[in-house]
């Protein structure tokens, strides 16, 4: 008899609708923003070949670990780094990644790093209060649970976690700090709440705020989906999938906004903005698991798969051709990189 624990994996979501909506083919060069375990990696390397080219990126350095084992059989077409989304045009840049079909963000966390009792994402497994995705980061949840005053706690706790008792919770984490446990927080939480138990057990909404704030998850992603626009050639796609409402916000708002021509606030009468449209949105609905998805894995229930198609028009290929070219020059500390500048022109065909 096998006593050895079974490896942990992290099984991807929606994952054949993430191939659709990246409309992944062969000799296609994607990116995966959120590398996690390899899944979609997999998927998209498999359907991507022959002549693919897949650059995987995540903040957290176990993760590309695990993933490089997952996709040993693709080592030659993968490039796997250990940064963080927020910097993804930079890593395009000196990694000399164009042209861009297609680009991935599976938000949040994966499998491996939620069951992890050392990572202190769940306030199920009692562990240190880290919550980092990377262990470069200065700042852990223990750090901000107990050195935030009470009104900035409550504050960030109704914010990132839509909390309605986050007052009475920010109270009582002030009263019984100093607090350096997962277990010791859940605690504090299920008094401050007295056991109140709805749906969700009472320390999600904070454990989701906290994990926010500690890795600046929103500012992050609002950065990284603006360069991932700009990174697109044209016709390539942006596929996000997201797993609570905030971050599903976001990922909306951006693609709403970036799919419009104008957007002067309603009753302008003539347009100020000169915004041009950079998307088309591919579904008109978002796209979630199916119900024998979420008996397979329940952790899939949240998800929501947004996409949308880049659009680029004559006047933006040229700027957005000179400035790829000047930051290659910069990245090169060269004048000329003849490479880059016919890869754009090839991945920008003009519409
Ligand atoms: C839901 S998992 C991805 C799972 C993956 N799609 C798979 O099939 O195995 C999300 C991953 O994104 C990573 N991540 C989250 N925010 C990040 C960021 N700002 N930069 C880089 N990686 C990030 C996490 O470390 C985690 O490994």
């Amino acid at each position: 008899m096998n006593l050895e624990m079974p490896a942990p994996t992290h099984i991807p979501v929606l994952a054949e609708e993430t191939i659709k909506a990246l409309a992944v083919r062969p000799g296609g060069h994607y990116i995966d923003c959120t590398l996690g375990g390899g899944g979609h990696a997999a998927a998209i390397s498999d359907r991507s070949s022959p002549g693919g080219k897949l650059l995987g990126i995540d903040a957290d350095p176990e993760a590309i670990k695990i993933a490089r084992t997952r996709l040993e059989a693709y080592s030659d077409s993968i490039l796997l780094i250990n940064e963080n989304f927020a910097n993804l045009q930079a890593i395009c840049i000196k990694y000399d990644f164009f042209p861009v079909h297609g680009i991935l963000f599976d938000l949040g966390l994966s499998s491996l790093q939620l069951d992890s009792n050392v990572r202190g994402f769940s306030f199920q497994l009692d562990g240190p209060l880290d919550m980092r995705l990377s262990p470069s980061q200065e700042v852990t949840a223990a750090d901000i649970i107990n050195a935030s005053s009470e009104a900035e706690l409550a504050h960030l706790i109704r914010t990132y976690g839509e909390e309605a008792h986050s007052r009475q919770i920010a109270r009582h984490i002030v009263k019984e700090r100093p607090i350096t446990t997962t277990r010791q927080l859940a605690q504090t939480i299920e008094r401050a709440t007295r056991g109140r138990r709805g749906r969700i057990h009472p320390a999600t909404r904070t454990f989701q705020a906290l994990r926010i704030a500690v890795n600046r998850e929103f500012e992050h992603l609002e950065s990284a989906l603006k360069q991932a626009v700009d990174l697109l050639g044209c016709e390539g796609r942006l596929v996000v999938i997201s797993y609570h409402s905030l971050e599903d916000r976001i990922v909306k708002q951006f693609m709403r906004q970036e799919s419009r021509d104008c957007i002067c606030p309603p009753g302008t009468p003539t347009c100020i903005c000169g915004h041009i449209r950079s998307l088309r949105l591919v579904n008109k609905r978002v796209i979630t698991p199916s119900p024998i998805e979420v008996q397979l894995n329940p952790r899939s229930r949240s998800a929501k798969l947004r996409a949308a198609e880049r659009i680029i028009t004559r006047d933006e290929y040229c700027k957005t051709t000179e400035k790829f070219c000047f930051l290659a020059q910069v990245e090169a500390g060269g004048w000329r990189r003849p490479a880059i500048l016919k890869r754009l022109q090839r991945a920008f065909s003009v519409a």
